[in-house]
């Protein structure tokens, strides 16, 4: 059977899911995971509003519930952050904030005379569709260390804390492993690929 003949014989043929975000980067990671997994995900280029949270869970059901009264269709948003134990936590779900501000540099700092580098990277992907209750959660966490210096493969690799990042199961940052890599150790590779197992069980 040819590739086009099994990709229309399949059940999910005309499932999209809309990946509600801003950041290419995300949704590059996202539609590899997907496609893996026989999902076809469209990115709806937008921002949802935010509520102020110190629970990520929260975020994502609020602005995915709004994604959804925006647009009716199938969405997923995320919401995700970096946890440094050292600082109980923070940014947490601050992380956006305290990227643009003070950047990777400013975390190094804040983290300077600091021997424990212990960090943990917390997906929460949200997804909700007509008919369906509530917003269903996936959660997906890689933990790691944040290194005193930037290392990235080259200057258009990664995104975020990436370069400061480097999980546990690899000598290499998030910056410097390609998508696919990456995905096998991240968050967003985790929470996404709990979702494919759940939503493909609805098909
Ligand atoms: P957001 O609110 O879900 O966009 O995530 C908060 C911030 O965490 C983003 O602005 C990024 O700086 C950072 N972040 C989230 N996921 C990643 C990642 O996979 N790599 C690097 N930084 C990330």
């Amino acid at each position: 059977m040819k590739r086009e003949e099994k990709i229309n014989k399949s059940p999910l043929k005309s499932r999209v899911v809309f990946f509600v975000t801003n950041n290419l980067s995300k949704f590059n990671e996202g539609r590899m995971v997907a496609s893996k997994q026989g999902i076809t995900l469209g990115m709806l280029r937008a921002k949802t509003p935010e509520i102020q949270s110190d629970r990520l869970a929260e975020i994502a059901r609020r602005s995915v519930l709004e994604a959804f009264r925006r647009w009716k269709l199938p969405v997923i948003v995320e919401d995700a952050g970096l946890f440094v134990d050292e600082l109980k936590g923070f940014p947490g779900p601050y992380s956006a904030y305290v990227y643009k501000t003070i950047g990777n540099q400013g975390l190094i700092k804040l983290l300077e005379n600091v021997e424990n580098r212990r960090a943990t990277f917390r997906s929460l992907i949200a997804y909700y569709a007509d008919k369906l209750k509530a917003p269903m959660c996936f959660e997906g966490k890689v933990v790691g260390n944040i290194i005193r210096e930037e290392k990235r493969k080259t200057s258009r690799c990664g995104f975020g804390f990436d370069p400061i990042f480097q999980p546990l199961e690899t000598k290499k940052t998030f910056a410097e492993l390609s998508i696919e890599e990456k995905n096998k150790f991240s968050h967003r590779g985790k929470a996404l690929n709990q979702f494919a197992e759940w939503y493909k069980k609805l098909q």
